[in-house]
């Protein structure tokens, strides 16, 4: 069986990635500079030993190509996932996401790899006005966040084209669950650790998201890759539920015992700059295809806050990040 390549393998998302390509038979690359990975999250599958971890960046094609060798499917993950930061730094989305994506291709090509599956976002759609958003929905981009993936998105169809290669583009709601490590639940978590008697909460907490347990995730894109067969497929995964911010953040305080946090909200609209009211997409696609998801939302916020509790070396490495 041919070879996988992961970038960003040793992240939240990758290293789940890392973990069903094993379960599956395949060999598997990780490509990662852990800047925000970990290498405990890789543990279980390179037990198999049919992983080999390459520590290299995106941004250099030499190590890149040479690890790209015998591959035929990428699963590009490695990105400045950060979407809060845009403001404070309006280059790093460029050079990670679109200039890195443009690097995973060339490496690709190169080599001869024919499939890249890619992570993109619900952020591509800025502030939309119609809900549950489809992937069709023609957007204004609110965020150098979202404005970077969709341009990685483009240049990978172009390269699909030019090169005879397939895509898998999928648009992500918030991941949440087991190795979660930045985003709304670890933020609240984070900061109820330490101080539980007062939680601030960014903007006015009437903000609506849909949530999706990377046990689903996972389970989505797989049945896609299998069953999609189109030469460019973008592809929404999300959840049918959302959820207020309020409402999380009560989730969580009562997961971890706590019945009398006063909540303190910054206020407006929105938690930051480029940040949506209301994050709600269209799955139908990817339902077409046998995927429901089976964690509700609920249920994945308390699993998460129980994760994260159970392994604070996550806490504490990534405190300062959210
Ligand atoms: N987590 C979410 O809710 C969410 C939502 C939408 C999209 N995404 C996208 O999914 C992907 C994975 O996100 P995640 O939540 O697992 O993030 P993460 O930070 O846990 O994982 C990113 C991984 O990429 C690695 N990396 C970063 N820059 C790199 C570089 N220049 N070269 C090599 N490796 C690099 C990091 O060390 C890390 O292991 C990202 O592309 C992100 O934009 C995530």
């Amino acid at each position: 069986m041919t070879k996988a390549l992961v970038t960003g393998g040793a992240g939240f998302i990758g290293s789940h990635v890392v973990d069903e390509l094993v379960r599956r038979g395949r060999e598997v690359v990780v490509y990662d500079n852990f800047s925000s990975g970990s290498r405990k999250h890789l543990e279980g599958a390179a037990a198999s030993g049919r992983v080999s971890i390459v520590e290299g960046d995106i941004l250099d094609l030499a190590c890149l190509g040479q690890a790209m060798k015998g591959v035929s499917i990428v699963f590009h993950l490695a990105a400045n996932a950060d979407v809060r930061g845009g403001p404070s730094n309006t280059w790093i989305d460029l050079e990670q996401n679109v200039v890195g994506t443009h690097r995973v291709l060339e490496a690709m090509r190169t080599a001869g790899a024919g499939e890249i599956v890619f992570t993109s976002s619900a952020t591509v759609y800025g502030e939309p006005e119609l809900f549950p958003t489809p992937e069709t929905y023609a957007a204004l981009q609110t965020s150098v966040y979202g404005a970077s993936k969709l341009a990685a998105e483009a240049y990978i169809q172009a390269y699909c084209e030019y090169f005879n290669m397939r895509s898998y583009t999928f648009r992500f709601v918030s991941w949440i669950g087991e190795r979660y490590s930045h985003g709304v639940v670890f933020d609240f978590v984070n900061k109820l650790r330490q101080n539980p008697e007062e939680l601030e909460i960014l903007g006015d907490g009437n903000q609506r998201k849909s949530y999706l347990h990377v046990e689903d995730g996972i389970r989505g894109i797989f049945l896609a890759i299998e069953r999609l067969r189109e030469r460019k497929n973008v592809i929404n995964l999300g959840h049918e539920e959302h959820m207020n911010v309020k409402r999380l953040a009560s989730i969580v305080c009562e997961e971890m015992g706590l019945g009398s946090t006063a909540y303190k909200f910054t206020g407006g609209e929105r938690g930051w700059l480029g940040d949506s009211p209301f994050v709600h997409l269209d799955i139908s696609k990817i339902k077409s295809v046998g995927f429901r998801p089976q964690i509700g939302i609920e249920q994945g916020i308390r699993r998460t806050v129980r994760y994260l509790l159970e392994n604070t070396w996550l806490l504490e490495s990534r405190g300062a990040k959210t």
